[in-house]
């Protein structure tokens, strides 16, 4: 394992249970998503509850304009790499675009993602019958499952971009019934990207399993944020849910531990970054 700093704080790692035992106790999850062992050790130094690798790492990392050719080697490679620079804090993989696509593809690419890679949680976009069903074979293997809905980024082709969903009362509804069925089939965790603030809220307040927002409002159970954008790095103009923490602080280090306060603390987001 890749050398954690000396003064890196000893911490209870957590656990897929103990994200639910976080959430009854009212206490917010504080996640950030990374791509490599540096940033792994830090984010592990500065108290983040949970590492996700993404497949954002496709446009990130690699530069490319949408995370569909992001492969299932790559993202065991860079889940791996991360796997190294954590101790306590949980690793969650994402699976890659059509490595879901039916339950023994996904069986395989997650077998992939945990045992090569060292995650101990799939993400996986998307909520319609054929997901769930997924979500249900994954967690029948012991495979946790993270869903995602809202804005899902390997939709992109069908949303027409990377727009805020649920603005309709058609749309919030499926929305609701959709995250009723992932948590109905299993899933322990669902991220809830780029939808009105009360709306993931109200989503929230029906499940028994956390909800990680992203451009979602302060209502979720946690928040989190591309990496790179915490860190001021992302080229063009920041997403207005996203925040600069590395303004006026000295380390990465810092600026992921004040993250993780603001986070936990219900500072983050505030009201410049809530939309909707
Ligand atoms: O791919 C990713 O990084 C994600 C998060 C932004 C939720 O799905």
């Amino acid at each position: 394992m890749y050398v954690q700093p000396a003064d890196a704080p000893k911490r209870k790692p957590v656990t897929v249970p103990g994200l639910r035992a976080m959430k009854a106790r009212g206490e917010k999850i504080a996640v950030l998503t990374c791509y490599d062992a540096s940033f792994a050790a830090q984010m592990e130094a500065a108290g983040v509850d949970v590492a996700l690798v993404g497949d954002s790492l496709g446009m990130v990392v690699q530069g490319q304009s949408s995370t569909l050719p992001v492969t299932l080697d790559q993202m065991v490679y860079h889940t791996s790499l991360v796997a190294r620079g954590l101790a306590a804090t949980l690793l969650i993989a994402d699976l890659p675009f059509m490595q879901f696509r039916d339950p023994a593809t996904a069986l395989a690419a997650s077998a992939r993602l945990m045992a090569e890679g060292g995650a101990a949680m799939v993400k996986l976009e998307g909520g319609s019958d054929w997901t769930c069903e997924v979500i249900a074979t994954l967690v029948a293997h012991e495979v946790p499952v993270c869903a995602h809905l809202g804005l899902t980024p390997q939709s992109v082709h069908k949303m027409g971009g990377y727009r805020m969903q649920g603005k309709t009362d058609d749309a919030a509804a499926r929305l609701r019934e959709q995250a009723q069925a992932v948590a109905h089939a299993g899933a322990g965790l669902l991220v809830l990207e780029s939808m009105p603030a009360a709306l993931a809220g109200e989503i929230t307040r029906a499940l028994s399993i956390p909800t990680i927002g992203i451009g979602a409002g302060a209502e979720c159970d946690g928040q989190v944020l591309v990496c790179y954008d915490l860190l001021g790095l992302t080229p063009g103009r920041r997403p207005k849910f996203s925040k600069d923490f590395l303004a006026g602080r000295g380390s990465v280090r810092e600026a992921f531990a004040a993250y993780a306060e603001d986070v936990r603390a219900g500072r983050f987001p505030g009201p410049e970054q809530i939309a909707g």
